[in-house]
């Protein structure tokens, strides 16, 4: 088997496909979010296995908002029970847990658990584990935009390295891969400032479905590029 050599210091995972896992079963679409949970568990001990630095999760944007109500309900009651179980067991683990997103917008007992949770792990070197909640790339860009006029900025002031600096987590290296399941192949508004020079990988693999042999896969895929960020790969 090809061994890995470049590991990506930072994965974004467009985690989709749960809706249709669960349609192909005839089951009720929550369920397929349900299971995307497994995933996410998977996902985690793999990228603690194979020493990811910072792992991104897409668990809900700014546009699912569209969605019914019971489903939206459903996905904020079992992010907040997951969160609650596996608080304890992430932090034994080393990982520190973050989060991206209008989270002030989110239900409180929501907010309650990932402020506690964000706390609890906050001191660990290991992972990196980021979710993506009530995230959009284009409302992060307005948010900071929003917070360098408050902080007084002139325009001349105002770059690129200053705007990374009002992004949720400035201190988060940009993606160097973004994966996204169920064979669409899109961006879909996440991380659209970071993801600038990303490489990119689809599967076809529904999100309930991705295991650690499709992690892995995209790991060797990764390793394969040739990135060459606007210049050109040197002899
Ligand atoms: C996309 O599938 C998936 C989501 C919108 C939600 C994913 C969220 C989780 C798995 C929970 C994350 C967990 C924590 C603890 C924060 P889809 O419904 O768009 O699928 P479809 O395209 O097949 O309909």
């Amino acid at each position: 088997m090809e061994k890995l050599k470049t590991i990506p210091v930072h994965i974004g995972i467009i985690m989709d496909g749960n809706g249709r896992w669960a349609e192909k079963r005839n089951l009720p679409r929550i369920l397929g979010h349900k299971e995307g949970i497994e995933a996410v568990r998977r996902t985690v001990q793999a990228s603690i296995k194979y020493n990811i630095k910072y792992l991104t999760l897409y668990s809900f944007s700014t546009e699912n908002w569209k969605r019914p109500k019971e489903e939206i309900e459903f996905l904020f009651s079992l992010m907040e029970q997951n969160l609650k179980k596996e608080g304890e067991n992430l932090n034994k683990n080393n990982v520190r847990v973050r989060f991206i997103g209008r989270i002030w917008e989110l239900p409180s007992n929501l907010i309650e658990i990932i402020n506690y949770v964000e706390n609890l792990t906050k001191k660990n070197t290991g992972l990196n584990l980021i979710f993506a909640i009530n995230y959009g790339g284009r409302t992060e860009i307005v948010d900071g935009i929003r917070e360098i006029i408050k902080s007084g900025y002139r325009v001349e002031e105002i770059n690129e390295e200053l705007l990374s600096k009002f992004l949720y987590l400035s201190d988060v290296p940009d993606p160097d891969l973004i994966i996204r399941t169920s064979g669409e192949k899109r961006i879909s508004n996440f991380l659209l400032w970071q993801s600038a020079y990303s490489e990119f990988y689809f599967t076809k693999v529904l999100w309930p479905d991705f295991d650690e042999k499709d992690f892995l896969k995209a790991l060797l895929d990764y390793q394969r590029r040739k990135r060459k960020f606007g210049g050109i790969i040197e002899k």
